[in-house]
């Protein structure tokens, strides 16, 4: 059964429309990449399904449960989690202390004491176990982020969106950003990923979904959908000025 289900889902701003009817499905501990050209609605289709945007049409369901028009908060509850391009982590707070709020306070709850246990953990998972106890000014944007997703792990999430995690990185990071992806993956974590590296893409997702002007244009396996001759054109096409297409043009 599919864990995450979008049906013409619909989203314009003003005259633009961002999303034209986009339908996919992202099951239980697959990881797909969602891709296309600047402009082409994937931060939208994320910001629709945590609720941060409502759809005019269609519907999104998340593990059985209709979402389309639920605040984004009790989205998270149900177990969907987002990395933002900006990480905004507690200042006040400990790195740790940042992972524990997320697991006393998500989807599972948990006593301070396990939940300073399981946040122990998952910084080691993350690789930021050295930096427990420092504030999160103390990070680079990478740990950062790090520390976002073992947030986002800890609270329970079972879908994790993450928007563009890898702009920036250099070579060594991308390896082991790579890596990590590699081991969510074998924790079976399901996850839609934004991604413009197709180098990462190409290595770690199953399945990819490909947005152009709000609308699916393709879906496969990377191999597919690196030789789809509709992908190849509007990746090819994308020098041109602007970004999507207003409604109706
Ligand atoms: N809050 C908003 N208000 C008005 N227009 C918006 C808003 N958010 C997105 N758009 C427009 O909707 C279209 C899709 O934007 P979106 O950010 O989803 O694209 P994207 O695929 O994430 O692009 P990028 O690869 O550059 O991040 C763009 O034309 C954008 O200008
Ligand atoms: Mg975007």
């Amino acid at each position: 059964m599919s864990l995450l289900r979008c049906e013409a889902v619909a989203k314009s701003f003003g005259g633009l429309q961002a999303l034209a009817g986009v339908q996919f499905e992202v099951g239980a501990g697959e990881i797909v990449g969602l891709i296309g050209p600047n402009g082409a609605g994937k931060s939208t289709l994320v910001n629709t399904i945590t609720g941060v945007h409502r759809p005019e049409h269609g519907s999104i369901t998340f593990d059985g449960h209709e979402v389309t028009r639920l605040a984004p908060e009790r989205i998270t509850r149900l177990g969907v989690a987002r990395t933002f391009q900006i990480p905004q982590p507690f200042h006040t707070l400990s790195v740790l202390e940042n992972v524990m709020v997320g697991v006393a306070f998500g989807a599972r709850g948990a006593s301070l004491e396990r939940a300073a246990r399981e946040a122990a953990e998952l910084l080691e998972f993350v690789g930021l176990a050295d930096k427990a106890h420092h504030e999160p000014q103390a990070l680079t944007i990478i740990e950062l982020r790090r520390l976002e997703l073992a947030r986002a792990l800890g609270s329970g999430a079972r879908l994790l969106l993450l928007d563009e995690i890898h702009a920036g990185l250099t070579p060594k990071e991308l390896e082991e950003a790579r890596e990590l992806l590699q081991r969510l993956r074998a924790r079976g974590v399901t996850i839609l990923m934004v991604e413009h590296l197709m180098q990462i893409i190409m290595a770690v997702c199953e399945r990819i979904v490909v947005l152009e002007f709000g609308r699916k244009i393709a879906e496969g396996t990377p191999a597919e959908v690196a030789a789809d001759p509709e992908v190849i054109r509007a990746y090819l096409g994308t020098r041109r000025a602007g970004g999507a297409r207003a409604a109706g043009a």
